[in-house]
């Protein structure tokens, strides 16, 4: 039976007064899969977020973390900062970090060993621009991303990470991968990381499409095979149609 995390990134949006109103809805729900959704907000909302999904079975998380677990680092939050507060994921290597806050593979690679090291499951995000796609160059680059984000990591940890396919052309654009499009690079992922461990490894880790996934759009993407859930930005803003994405991948789990 194929797994599903659908996972809600509110990026920089909501105040914590709607965060706790959204966590109080989405418990209300009472969804039979809810411990296979997960809604990453920004970091003054997650304490509070945080207590009002208790008991949900709703997993909660940050958008980015320090890979120092204390220091001179002005405006940073540390991995035992969120500990603290119970997070259960953080995304890691968004592409708007990578275009806007020089995140680069080498500081995704220190992100993920310290998240791994403190149990809190990162969400590793890679995708290529509409130039790289067009240059049908979006394996390569995809694969480079991913040997680099990897790098020194052991297999039994390795499938811990959840891996976000995010076309970048797809985000926030209305403009989505096709089902088949999604899952020819969700499978080709599997298969790197098949390459770079093993086949159970591959079969283990979970594999997210991200990129304008909608209620309207999501039982079509969550049916693929190698789609293991979606990274969802402004759908997953508006509770009803969050709440449609996790329902479809409820039924897809019957
Ligand atoms: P949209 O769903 O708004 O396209 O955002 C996708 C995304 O970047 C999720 O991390």
């Amino acid at each position: 039976m194929k797994k599903f995390l659908i996972a809600g990134n509110w990026k920089m949006n909501k105040l914590t007064s709607e965060a706790v109103a959204f966590g109080e809805d989405m418990k209300g729900r009472k969804f039979e899969n809810a411990k296979d959704v997960a809604i990453l907000a920004p970091f003054t909302q997650l304490a509070a977020l945080g207590a009002a999904l208790e008991g949900s079975g709703i997993g909660f998380g940050a958008q980015n973390v320090h890979f120092e677990q204390s220091g001179a680092y002005t405006g940073e939050i540390s991995v035992p900062m969120l500990k603290e507060i119970g997070v259960n994921y953080c995304i890691i290597g968004h592409s708007e970090r990578r275009e806007y806050f020089a995140e680069t593979d080498e500081t995704v690679n220190k992100k993920l060993k310290v998240l791994i090291d403190a149990d809190i499951t990162p969400i590793l995000c890679v995708g290529e621009s509409l130039e790289v796609r067009e240059g049908k160059e979006e394996q390569t680059f995809v694969a480079s991303q991913l040997y680099a984000d990897f790098e020194g990591i052991p297999a039994a940890q390795a499938k811990k990470i959840v891996i976000a396919y995010e076309p970048i052309w797809a985000i926030g654009t209305g403009k989505t991968a096709t089902p088949d499009q999604a899952e020819e690079m969700c499978a080709f992922i599997r298969g790197v990381v098949g390459g770079l461990y093993d086949n159970e490894t591959a079969d283990e880790v979970l594999i997210l499409y991200g990129g304008s996934m909608k209620a309207s759009n999501a039982a079509d993407l969550l049916a693929k095979p190698d789609i293991n859930g979606g990274l969802i930005g402004g759908a997953s803003l508006k509770a009803d149609d969050f709440a449609s994405i996790i329902n479809s991948a409820n039924e897809l789990s019957k």
